[in-house]
């Protein structure tokens, strides 16, 4: 038996935050070839617009854009909120919005690492949060929570990225266990580097980590292959088994300087 059969899913409700571009929209691309309804979130607007009549005109099913910035508290209650009015009980979570920051911490405010902690971290765990009743109403329902390597180390030079990303990691494993037997099932994903906006966005600078981008249809293609395995972890990033030995048995010093060296700005960045 399959532990989930997404074929069987069709005309459920699935949130997909991060829908306006890269992993996210191949996401929505994805899940609406399967029939599925889908809630898209992001800041920009007329792109998960225009995404939802695609999908809708494409695939026959229903859509709902929630326009909101998740770097602010109350978000994810507000999206409830408006899903419960509307009669919408979603059945799978894909927690995906994410940005970060390269370059030293102390050339960005204080404020874009708050942000980068409250759309990376905190609003997938108050998403969470929020949805987990609607989730535990189905015999089988879904949290994927896209984490990246970048949980598996500290990361000089995206020092604010990285640790976010590591607590979004250990509460994804970590609620993955107890939710286990409940029909919950949460996947912690870590993508590849991909070809996507986040970089550019990021702000990203010739550096260490290499130029190999994958499409993110294919970490999405891992994601879903994975669902009848109850795997806590699923992705296309490669070496991580290497790379989790590597941060937890070499010394802390020889770790940090390893990766400062890879992700160091090159002079007058
Ligand atoms: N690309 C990679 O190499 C890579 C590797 C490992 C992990 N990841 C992770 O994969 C996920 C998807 O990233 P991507 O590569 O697809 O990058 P992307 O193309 O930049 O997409 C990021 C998505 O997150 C949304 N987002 C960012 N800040 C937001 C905010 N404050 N409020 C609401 N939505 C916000 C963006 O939408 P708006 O700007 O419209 O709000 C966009 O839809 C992220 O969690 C990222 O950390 C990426």
């Amino acid at each position: 038996m399959p532990r989930i059969n997404l074929e069987i899913w069709k005309g459920d409700w699935i949130v997909v935050t991060g829908a306006s571009s890269g992993i996210g929209e191949a996401f929505c691309h994805a899940l609406a070839a399967k029939g599925l309804n889908l809630v898209l979130v992001a800041r920009r607007q007329e792109r998960l617009v225009a995404l939802a009549n695609t999908l809708r005109e494409r695939h026959g099913i229903q859509t709902l854009v929630f326009a909101a910035d998740l770097s602010q508290t109350g978000v994810a209650r507000r999206l409830r909120e408006q899903l419960d009015a509307g009669g919408i009980r979603p059945r799978g979570l894909i927690n995906n919005a994410g940005a970060g920051l390269w370059g030293e911490f102390s050339r960005h405010p204080a404020q874009a690492h708050e942000a980068i902690v409250q759309v990376v971290a905190a609003a997938p765990m108050a998403l969470c949060a929020e949805f987990l009743p609607s989730l535990r109403g189905y015999p089988e329902s879904l949290i994927v929570n896209v984490s990246s390597p970048a949980a598996y180390q500290p990361v000089p030079y995206m020092a604010s990225y990285a640790a976010a990303k590591t607590a979004l990691q250990h509460f994804s494993l970590a609620l993955y266990q107890e939710l286990k037997g409940t029909g919950v099932l949460v996947q912690t994903l870590v993508p590849a580097p991909s070809q996507t906006e986040f970089d550019d966005r990021a702000g990203a600078y010739q550096s260490g980590v290499g130029d190999v981008r994958r499409p993110p249809e294919e970490v999405v293609a891992a994601c879903l292959a994975n669902l009848d395995t109850e795997r806590p972890l699923a992705g296309n990033a490669k070496g991580l088994y290497k790379q989790r030995m590597f941060a937890g048995l070499f010394p802390v010093r020889m770790v940090l300087a390893m990766v400062a060296k890879m992700f160091k700005p090159p002079a007058g960045e």
